[in-house]
């Protein structure tokens, strides 16, 4: 598969074996929403590619603990990967890099906490976009554990601190996506 190139060529060893399953577990799942929501066909298939491709970008971040040394902070992922992707010749899959961390980014959040990311709204925008987003959250890539589905309480827990209204959007996420 295409994407799979792609990624091994940013990627190698351990980190390109993490972030591989990482990924696969959550294209698993947003293909799971997505068919139960009657996507089809070529929509599914750009949820499974962009799934695979969403975190590309980690190949720049400094994450020692997955054998990454780039020298970017590790929340400049999605900038980053979207970067890789636009130049890859792939702009729809690079905005769910750059739209996927937790439940998305707004262009006030990234000002008011002075977040090293450029200034502009960071938010899942597609149904596509959204359902990855939403999927990502079940699944950390912590070495060991990256086969295990998080339960919602823990992904709201996770999402707490950063607003309740990081909780809410997570929160109708589940309703419309149809999640038990
Ligand atoms: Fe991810």
């Amino acid at each position: 598969m295409w994407v799979i190139e792609l990624l091994a060529r940013y990627l190698e060893d351990k980190p390109f074996e993490i972030v591989l399953e990482h990924s696969r577990h959550v294209a698993d799942l947003a293909l799971e929403v997505g068919a139960r929501l009657g996507m089809t066909g070529a929509d599914l298939l750009f949820i499974e590619e962009a799934s695979l491709l969403h975190d590309i970008g980690v190949c720049q971040v400094h994450a020692p603990g997955l054998g990454l040394h780039g020298i970017h902070p590790y929340i400049m992922h999605g900038v980053l990967g979207r970067a890789i992707l636009d130049r890859e010749g792939y702009p729809f899959h690079a905005l769910v890099c750059e739209r996927h961390t937790g439940v998305g980014l707004t262009r006030e959040e990234i000002i008011r906490q002075r977040l090293p990311l450029p200034h502009r709204d960071m938010c899942p925008q597609s149904l596509s976009e959204r359902i990855i987003c939403f999927a990502d959250l079940f699944y950390s890539k912590k070495p060991g554990r990256l086969g295990e589905r998080k339960s919602v309480a823990q992904v709201r827990k996770k999402l707490l601190p950063f607003g309740e209204e990081k909780v809410a959007v997570f929160d109708a996420w589940l309703s419309q996506f149809k999640y038990e």
